[in-house]
């Protein structure tokens, strides 16, 4: 027989093992510890040490370890049972009685076996005779097939109180089984067993070989609670560990190499009449680790569908959490939702296999789904909501159990997180608030990072043509990854080119009247240092080619930097909390420097700020010589 673990524990608890062993073998303290003679080994010094805390016994001469029984057998021969009953009575406790659950014989369970398929053949039967004809009825209007029916073995328990109990009483099952299968009943008030189905469509819960394990029955009556009448756990069904439709979803899974996850019996059957036989139901259950495992034997990444609703948001929600302790290498899942107010059964039936099946292209990973329901449900606007949203995401990662899918998780969101911060910008009021609608604007195409320096380097030089004279080599040998700015660039350059002498104005003008005038016109538009443009000052000109001379190297200077970020990712190891905010500060300073808004930063320094006052004196002389005035020399 099999022992409880605690009643073993309650023996551990009542037996220190140094009062077992001191009867063999004489002991002697030593700080927490006991030591002796090997009973082992003949040996002179002691290398047998006991430890009571740890209910352990170690002989160092031997290698022999163990606790109070294993000293039993080892030290007197006795078989394990037999070890237990002999320190049981030592331990002054009763043997349990056997264990009536674990003492039956493979022969009753299969008698349970036997009276569920007896069952599932009486409702099949049922479903086809004179009392059956309501139901019949119903599955048509719910637009069943004969075949489904037949396929799926779907039945009618009767409006009867034990049409089915006397039914298997009579072809010789006893009431205990029928009770044990989940069929029947028994009131606590000592009245008679009665069935437990009764007047339901019935659909049988089939385990991996195919055998009839549990019931889930549906009412026939619209409004009958519950809905679903699903058997009780029994000895053959755990809920946590079935699947519906397992079994015969098992080959077209695997032939499609894709499963389909749905919440309902009747999506199952709708889905496999509708040509999707690679789909299975979890039965309003949470997602288990049990039931993750089986859906993986069928799909490396199953779709789950949810209803498009709050409901469906929630339940996601819900699943996404059950399944981050599971993941691991290759194994994942597929998020799809459905239409609003649409379960997968209506789907099919009123807008076509088609449209489900375009509903599952759509279908999206576990990553992505996360990242949404995070950044919906958490504020991001100010620095402390940020580090708030970035240390939940730390936590969430942490739930996942798999250490290498857990880093490569952790990578994603850190990029996630730098790309998301830097689309988002600062707080520093107006100018990030004109940066961040300009970036709403163009948020159809991802911003390179090093965007802003580019387009501030490109409008410099319409400004500043003569800058080209000095960075022609360093200018032509810049890497902008953006098309359009790299055209616009080598329009610029071009125009400058052919005329050295050309003013800010002219080449302004000419790439205005060219295919990049739109393109053109909007950087302007938007740019910060249009303000001082074609101002060409003599004095200024040192000046601003050392500040365009930094421009450069800056702009040259961040893929390094962004290498160093990637660089930095890749040694992370198991991502510590020191190591996890060295990074995200790296990551900021990369995100900093290479911010459009930054960019803009500088080329409004660089070409108004620090010299307004020349910029300012400047005009004036020209306004004054316009006015046919000559300026008074300065000191
Ligand atoms: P739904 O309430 O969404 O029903 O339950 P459904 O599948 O669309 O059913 P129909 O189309 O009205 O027939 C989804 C699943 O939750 C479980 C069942 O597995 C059901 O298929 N459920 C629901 C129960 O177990 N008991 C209930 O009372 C209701
Ligand atoms: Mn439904």
């Amino acid at each position: 027989m099999k022992f409880s673990d605690s009643f073993l524990d309650e023996i551990r608890a009542r037996l220190p093992v140094s009062q077992v062993v001191s009867r063999r073998v004489p002991l002697k303290r030593a700080g927490r510890e006991w030591k002796g003679l090997s009973p082992f080994n003949k040996e002179k010094t002691p290398s047998f040490t006991v430890n009571d805390q740890k209910g352990f016994y170690h002989c160092f001469s031997s290698g022999k370890h163990g606790d109070v029984f294993t000293f039993v057998m080892e030290t007197e021969g006795l078989t394990f049972p037999e070890a237990v009953e002999r320190l049981a009575g030592e331990a002054g406790l009763e043997l349990p009685k056997p264990d009536p659950q674990f003492e039956r014989t493979a022969k009753e369970r299969l008698g349970l076996f036997d009276a569920l398929e007896a069952a599932a053949r009486a409702f099949e039967e049922a479903l086809q005779a004179r009392e059956g004809r309501e139901a019949l009825l119903y599955a048509e209007r719910r637009g069943v097939s004969r075949d489904i029916l037949q396929a799926f073995r779907i039945g009618v328990a009767p409006n009867a109180k034990d049409a089915l109990k006397a039914a298997l009483l009579k072809a010789g099952f006893t009431e205990a089984q029928l009770l044990e299968a989940g069929l029947l009943i028994k009131p606590d008030d000592g009245r008679p067993t009665y069935d437990r189905f009764r007047n339901r469509l019935t659909i049988p819960i089939l385990d991996g070989k195919s055998r009839v394990i549990a019931f889930g029955a549906r009412a026939l009556e619209e409004g009958a609670e519950p809905k679903y009448l699903n058997s009780p756990e029994t000895r053959l069904f755990d809920k946590g560990s079935t699947v519906f439709n397992f079994a015969r979803a098992r080959q077209s899974a695997f032939d499609r190499g894709e499963l389909i996850v749905v919440e309902g019996y009747m999506d199952v059957i709708a889905l496999h009449q509708a040509g999707f036989a690679n789909a299975v139901a979890t039965l309003g259950t949470a997602f288990t680790e049990r039931q993750m495992e089986l859906l993986w034997q069928l799909a490396a990444e199953p779709i789950v569908c949810f209803d498009g609703d709050r409901a469906g948001e929630a339940a996601a929600a819900r699943a996404i959490d059950r399944m981050l302790p599971n993941l691991r290498e290759g194994r994942s899942f597929r998020f799809a939702f459905l239409p609003e107010g649409s379960d997968p059964d209506d789907l099919v039936r009123n807008k076509g296999a088609s449209a489900l099946a375009a509903c599952l292209a759509t279908a999206r990973p576990l990553i992505e789904v996360l990242w949404q329901r995070e950044l919906k449900t958490h504020a991001i606007d100010t620095p402390e909501r940020r580090a708030a949203f970035e240390a939940r995401l730390e936590t969430l990662l942490a739930e996942i159990a798999n250490t290498r899918v857990k880093e490569h998780y952790r990578r994603e969101v850190k990029n996630r997180l730098f790309a998301l911060w830097r689309e988002q910008g600062s707080t520093r009021g107006k100018r990030a608030a004109e940066a961040s609608q300009r970036a709403d604007r163009s948020r159809a195409t991802p911003v390179p990072s090093s965007y802003g320096f580019a387009t501030v380097i490109t409008l410099a030089l319409v400004n500043h043509p003569w800058l080209l004279d000095r960075f022609a080599e360093e200018v032509s040998a810049l890497d902008i990854k953006d098309k359009k700015l790299a055209g616009l660039l080598r329009v610029v350059t071009g125009i400058i080119f052919e005329d050295g002498n050309v003013t800010g104005e002219r080449v302004a003008e000419r790439i205005g009247a060219s295919s990049h005038g739109k393109f053109f016109a909007r950087l302007w538009r938007d740019s910060a240092f249009k303000r001082v443009a074609f101002i060409q000052p003599e004095s200024l000109e040192a000046d601003v080619a050392a500040q365009f001379a930094d421009l450069i190297y800056r702009f040259r200077a961040l893929p390094a930097l962004e290498r160093e970020v990637r660089d930095v990712a890749d040694e992370l190891s198991d991502g510590s909390e020191a190591e996890f905010e060295q990074f995200s500060a790296l990551q900021q300073q990369v995100a900093k420097a290479s911010s459009t808004d930054v960019a803009e930063d500088a080329g409004d320094r660089i070409f108004h700020d620090r010299f307004a006052d020349k910029i300012a004196q400047v005009t004036r002389e020209k306004s004054l010589w316009k006015q046919g005035r000559r300026p008074e020399k300065q000191g």
